[in-house]
Formats: structure tokens, sequence, C-alpha cells
């Protein structure tokens, strides 16, 4: 066998054995352009915890915002949806938030609920949580968004519609434009006639929106540092967490907080069990963490137009700006 095919083959075995953590890491740290990681991985077991101190945060209010929405309309929203139906959550987490608007349902009739989750441990709460509530049956799927939404779709009988949760506008945490191209993507798996519930944050004051990202407290600095403490735990890094700052800034014209991790100083790390690679920092340069975009009704009605939603209805939190929309499948 010539040299070269040995060689090649050798480089095939390291790629295939490096898991997809690393592998979405090398991607994002390896290239030129801005560096970036997904923040899907923000949520290992300290991530998780430090995402439930950030929903605490009498700056975060957001999840506190979603959750009054529903446990106050619960009723009314479950009376806009008819049944036979069964319901499926995008991301449910521990699914602390789903609990009013499922026993409103149940009242009028018995309702199966598949969380999809990509973390167990969340899941298992959920289950735990929710599986003895009168009426209700609960069966999880651990797996990615849509994946998991069409394992659900699957088990539906012939007569039952489904409704869709994605709430806590995770819809925000998208790039540019893979917002719509997500609803697309949910609308492929549907039938006229269901119906999406989308939690989406409202565009606030700026001031506003930048104190919920950058707490005076430093829980969101944390969570957001923790993602290269994950690096090194399971990648086998170098990241000295004292030479990074968090960052939270707000883009006007995009209509989106973004966060970044800034390099203070110059500086180049290893990461092993990324395939060994090397990144080089200039003092000031960013990793790109997370998006997370904020939008107006306008908005909503217009993503729902360019997917084959339909408007139904909004239900509006006063107090912190966010909106909770029926979009049903035409
Ligand atoms: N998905 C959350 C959001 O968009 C994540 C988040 C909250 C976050 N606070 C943060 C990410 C601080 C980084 C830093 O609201």
């Amino acid at each position: 066998m010539p040299e070269t095919a040995g060689i090649a083959l050798q480089y095939e075995e390291k790629a295939e054995t490096l898991g997809p953590f690393a592998q979405d890491v090398r991607r994002g740290l390896g290239h030129s352009g801005q560096k970036y990681v997904p923040c899907k991985y923000f949520y290992d077991a300290v991530g998780s915890a430090l995402f439930e101190a950030i929903t605490l945060l009498p700056e975060y209010g957001l999840t506190r915002a979603d959750q009054r929405i529903l446990t106050r309309y619960a009723d009314e929203i479950a009376a806009a949806v008819p049944p036979p139906l069964i319901v499926a959550e995008l991301g449910s987490g521990s699914a602390k938030k789903t609990r009013a608007l499922l026993e409103a349902l149940a009242r009028r009739q018995p309702t199966t609920y598949h969380p999809i989750e990509i973390s167990p441990a969340a899941l298992a709460v959920a289950e735990r949580e929710l599986g003895h509530l009168d009426g209700v049956s609960v069966r999880g799927f651990e797996a990615e968004y849509l994946d998991g939404l069409g394992r659900a779709a699957a088990r539906r009988g012939a007569d039952e519609r489904l409704l869709v949760l994605f709430l806590g506008s995770s819809i925000g945490n998208f790039n540019r434009d893979e917002d719509c191209e997500f609803l697309a993507r949910i609308r492929e798996l549907l039938q006229p006639g269901d119906a999406l519930l989308l939690g989406t944050d409202l565009v606030k004051p700026v001031a506003q929106m930048i104190l919920a990202y950058n707490d005076p407290a430093g829980v969101s600095a944390a969570f957001n540092l923790n993602l290269l403490a994950r690096i090194n735990r399971e990648l086998e890094a170098d990241f000295d967490l004292h030479l990074f700052e968090h960052q939270a800034l707000y883009d006007e014209t995009a209509h989106r907080m973004e966060m970044h991790l800034r390099a203070t100083v110059e500086q180049q790390i290893t990461i092993k069990r990324a395939g060994g690679l090397q990144v080089f920092f200039r003092a000031g340069e960013t990793i790109w963490t997370e998006s997370s975009h904020k939008y107006t009704l306008a908005d909503v009605v217009r993503m729902a137009g360019q997917t084959s939603f339909e408007p139904a209805r909004h239900w509006v939190d006063e107090e912190w700006p966010f909106a909770e929309s029926l979009l049903v499948a035409s």
C-alpha cells in the first residue's frame, strides 16, 4: 500500500473517534473568521444549574414572563386548541412551565404529552413531575428537536391533532434567518389544523436587555465562561478562564443580544481531545457563543406568514414584554 494511503486512513480513523462536541469545537474555533461554539454546549450539569440561577435573577425577567402567561392564560390557551390532542414540547427542560397548561388541557380530556429534550437528567425530571398528573400520560424522547418531533408525530392517532410547544424564546437562539427555516421544518411535520405555541421575547429598552444578559452578580458571566471550563474538562484544553471576559452586546440592526467570550490578552490554547487543535487568540478577539433575537408581534406574524402558519392569537406579558403566539398550520 502506498504510504500516503496509510496516512489518509490514519487521519480518517482519528477524525471518526472525535465525538460531536470535539468536532463542533474544532469547526468553530479552528477556522479563520469569527470564532464560535454552538450554544447547545452551554448545558452540561454545571451550565444547566447556572442557567436555572439566571432564571431567578431579578434582571432576567424572560422565564418568569413565560411562566406567568402559561399559568394565567392556561384555560384560554387550552380552549383555543380543539381536542383530541397530543402535545409535543421542543426542549422541555424539566417542563416546570408546562404543568398549568397540561392541567388545563387534561381537565377537558385525557392528554398525551411528549417532552423532547437532549438532557436525560432534565427529561427524567419532566417525566417524574408530570407523569402523575390526572389525565396526562407522558412519554418523553431524548432527542434533538426535529428528530423528537418526527417521532412524536408518528405516534399520533388518525383523528388526533398535534400541539407543538416551543417556549422560552428558544427560537431567538438560531442564527439570522434560521428561525424562519426552523419554523418551516416544524410545519413540514404538521398537518393543517395542528398548532404551534411559540414563545418570543419582545424588543425592550436596550439597557434592560443588556442588564438581563450581564447581571451585576456575575451569574451570566459564569454561565458563559463555563463553556470554556467544559471544553477544559471534557476535551482536555488549557483555557485560563481569568484571561477571558463575558461580553453582552445588543445589535440594533439585527435586533439581537450577542454573547461573546473576549480574550483579554494574546494567547494560544491547545485542545488535546479535539485532535490536538491549537487556537491562537489576538488580544480582544472573541468567541461568539450565542445570539438571542428579540421580536415584535409584527415579526412573529411575518414569520408565520412565510411558513404556512396562521397566527390565531397572542398573549403578552405586560410586566416583561414577552409573547406567547398560537400559530395554526394552514
Ligand atoms: N437562551 C438564553 C437566552 O437567550 C441563554 C442566556 C441567558 C445566556 N443568559 C445568558 C447566554 C447569558 C449567555 C450569557 O436568553
